[in-house]
């Protein structure tokens, strides 16, 4: 086990550094909720017009469980990682099935629902309910490793059982709830990562390992991640009238049930999509190119070259059945589309 020192210091330092941010002036624990999920791979400033958003969409747990699938998409449409929204909906449904609905008062209640694990957890029930939970994410990892000096891969499962079980001893148990915020403000704000701590603002700066080892910047340990495979697509905006091509993706899978223009696999040139639709009995009106574009996702990356291509009415019946066509006013209205098509967007 390793311990933490008297961490109580970043109390009154949260209380005049905080940042004024919607979700610290709510106890309603859907609120929360909604505000950590959307926070889990998203920046603080990004996040806040979604937060706003969603909640005036759908302000309570009932209304999220009753949305229909297309609409917390479309809110969730430049967020990235769908299947967070959709956890949503199945949790929410199971609070008003199973818990009457009530969302759970329990560390234990809360942990049980869909999408919610224990960091997520330990933030509703301590800033909920004033539960003395830990919530210890990437952030709070960061701070621990360098309080403590510790040498070991912060992500390894052992590594995150050790610093959360050290982070819960020191967590004043009156105090859980601005503890768990000051901790996770601490990290981003402060104990900021890739070797830029601002050691000299930081209310821990005398008890700090790391920074008295002059390992501040070398820590915390991460292992190296796999690199990420390359997928190479070309992406067609297939238009017909004021209308343009669109298909539904998979169920199950990566950006699940959103929209998106229809895509071949691999890099084509002009000459080949002019084959390709020809080939099918189609004669483009024009195929001009839209440019490159690549899109990161944590284990993949996508490589990108658009096209628009103009068909003709009589074009349409050569499509696979798989193709519909939607008004412009119509995919910024209704359809959610991922963020990986940027790019193409100013054209569809
Ligand atoms: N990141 C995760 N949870 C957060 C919170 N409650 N406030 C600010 N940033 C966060």
């Amino acid at each position: 086990m390793v311990n933490l020192p008297d961490l109580t210091p970043i109390l009154p330092w949260y209380g005049k550094h905080r940042r004024d941010l919607p979700w610290r002036h709510t106890r309603d624990p859907y609120r929360i909720w909604v505000s950590e999920i959307m926070l889990q791979q998203t920046r603080v400033e990004a996040v806040i017009p979604y937060y706003e958003r969603f909640l005036d969409a759908l302000p309570t747990v009932a209304a999220l469980a009753t949305a229909p699938e297309a609409q917390i998409l479309k809110l969730w449409e430049g967020l990235g990682y769908y299947s967070r929204v959709r956890n949503m909906q199945k949790a929410a449904r199971t609070v008003m099935e199973a818990h009457n609905g009530v969302f759970p008062t329990t560390f234990e209640g809360i942990l049980s629902l869909c999408g919610i694990g224990e960091y997520t957890a330990g933030a509703i029930a301590s800033f909920a309910f004033d539960l003395p939970h830990p919530a210890v994410d990437g952030n709070v990892l960061r701070v621990a490793a360098r309080l403590l000096a510790f040498e070991d891969d912060i992500l390894a499962p052992t590594s995150k059982k050790q610093l959360t079980a050290a982070v819960a001893a020191a967590q004043p148990k009156d105090h859980a709830a601005d503890f768990n915020q000051a901790m996770i403000e601490l990290g981003a704000t402060v104990c900021l990562p890739n070797g830029v701590p601002k050691c000299e603002e930081c209310p821990l700066c005398a008890i700090c390992r790391a920074r008295a080892e002059g390992k501040e910047t070398a820590l915390p340990i991460r292992r190296k991640p796999a690199p990420r495979k390359k997928e190479h697509r070309t992406v067609l905006i297939l238009r017909c009238g004021d209308k343009v091509a669109l298909r539904q993706r998979p169920e199950s899978g990566l950006l699940a049930g959103l929209f998106e223009p229809p895509v071949l696999d691999g890099i084509h040139s002009e000459a080949e999509l002019l084959q390709f639709f020809t080939l099918r009995g189609i004669t483009p009106l024009r195929v001009a190119p839209l440019g490159d574009a690549k899109h990161i996702f944590t284990h993949l990356e996508w490589h990108m070259v658009g096209f628009e291509v103009i068909i003709p009415e009589d074009g349409v019946d050569f499509l696979p059945s798989e193709l519909f066509f939607a008004p412009r006013e119509e995919i910024d209205r209704r359809y959610a589309l991922p963020t990986a098509y940027r790019a193409y967007r100013p054209f569809m």
